[in-house]
Parts: C-alpha cells; sequence; structure tokens
C-alpha cells in the first residue's frame, strides 16, 4: 500500500510511520511522498534523511484555492497514492482531493474528537481548553476525512488520565508519545490489511480482513 504522508510541523507522527515501516510492524506500507504545507516543517528533514520524494505545496504560493487544490490533487495521483495521511497537517484539503481519495483520507486529532477539535483548534490548544475545561480523561483520534474540520466518521480513539499538575506542554507530549504515535500507525495497518468497514459516519473494525466482493474501502 502506497501512503501519502501531509505535514505541517515537527513531523513526530512522520517519524512514528517510518520507525514501525522499519520495525517491519508495517510491513508492506510504503511511504511514496510526504507533501509539507510550508517549507520550514521539520517533518521534512526527517523524509529527506530516509530518502522518502518531498513536496511543498503551500495555499499561499498560488493565486487560486483551486490551483492549489489541482497541484495538490495531481502530486497525489503522480504518487500513486492509495492512502492519504494527515500527521500534523494544518491546512485544509479541497473538495476535489476529498472526492477522488474519498474513505482513503486520515487524520490525527490529538483529542477525543467530538471534544476540543474543529476550527483554530490544533497544536498546543486542544489541550490548554482540555485543562482549562477540567476534564479528566483526554487523548487522540484517528478519523477519515470530510469536507469539515475533524468531522469525518471516528476510527480509533485513545484516552490518558490528566495529571493534577499537568500543563498544556506536559499533557500534549504525553499524548503525543501514548496516544498519537501508537494510534496512526495502528490505523494505517487495519486498513493496509483490509480491515476497515465504514457505513456512512459509522466505522467497523474487523477481525478479519474483508473477504473479496464485500464494499471495501
Ligand atoms: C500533533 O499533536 C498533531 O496531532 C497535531 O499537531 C501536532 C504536531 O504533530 N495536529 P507532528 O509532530 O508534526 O507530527
Amino acid at each position: 500500500m502506497n501512503i501519502s504522508v501531509l505535514v505541517s510541523g515537527g513531523g513526530t507522527n512522520l517519524q512514528a510511520i517510518i520507525d514501525r515501516i522499519r520495525s517491519g510492524y508495517l510491513a508492506g506500507v510504503h511511504i511514496s511522498l510526504v507533501i509539507a504545507s510550508n517549507e520550514k516543517a521539520y517533518a521534512i528533514a526527517r523524509a529527506e534523511s530516509e530518502g522518502i520524494p518531498v513536496r511543498v505545496i503551500s495555499l499561499k504560493d498560488f493565486p487560486t484555492r483551486n490551483e492549489y487544490d489541482r497541484q495538490m490533487l495531481s502530486a497525489l495521483v503522480g504518487a500513486n497514492t492509495d492512502l492519504v495521511v494527515l500527521a500534523g497537517f494544518l491546512s485544509l484539503l479541497g473538495s476535489s482531493v476529498i472526492q477522488t481519495f474519498s474513505n482513503r483520507i486520515i487524520n490525527i486529532h490529538p483529542a477525543l474528537i467530538p471534544s476540543f477539535c474543529g476550527p483554530g483548534m490544533y497544536g498546543i490548544r486542544p489541550h490548554q481548553a482540555a485543562l482549562e475545561r477540567g476534564v479528566k480523561v483526554s487523548g487522540a483520534t484517528v478519523h477519515f476525512v470530510n469536507e469539515h474540520y475533524d468531522e469525518g466518521p471516528i476510527m480509533l480513539q485513545k484516552a490518558i488520565g490528566v495529571l493534577p499538575d499537568d500543563t498544556p506542554d506536559t499533557l500534549q507530549k504525553r499524548i503525543m508519545v501514548e496516544c498519537e504515535q501508537e494510534l496512526l500507525p495502528h490505523a494505517i495497518r487495519l486498513i493496509a490489511d483490509n480491515r476497515v468497514q465504514i457505513n456512512g459516519n459509522i466505522v467497523t473494525l474487523l477481525a478479519d480482513s474483508i473477504t473479496a466482493g464485500k464494499e471495501t474501502i
């Protein structure tokens, strides 16, 4: 399975995928392209040191949104992408990409959707909001992507306890390591093994791979 990984920042989620491919856990999975939304993303250096092709496709560099979508779509199709993985990617994908890769785009969000998500809820903000609200558990969510921020069908979630002395930074770091870097490789593994079924907004994880002839993603 060819995956394209879309990034905007440090790339710790990308690194987790790279490490799991190396360890053999993601056998049969190949990162055919990394697309960064800006040239400053440290994730680019992680990809280059693995010899993974990198493209920088930044909305600000295009005269129109349509031109940006066209570039993004042609890059993904050109890389023979089977699955698009948003790993700390902060731009909203255009409808042509979402329709072409319908039910084949997943995103990791650092909170338990539907809590602390939506426009503007990225980076440290979900963790600040979680602490301000006084929740006792938080975590991360892997979901399929549709046209609205963080609203697609939920595939995987993992919760951890919020500690009395947690700050947004300490909570963010624990959720990255204990939740995100586990959930995203696991989600890719399940999809590569054909064990995911989507009916409307509900995702079902199957014990075994879906047999031939049935609806697959
Ligand atoms: C992660 O918490 C991710 O969920 C969020 O941005 C953070 C940075 O991710 N969207 P990464 O280190 O760039 O993978």
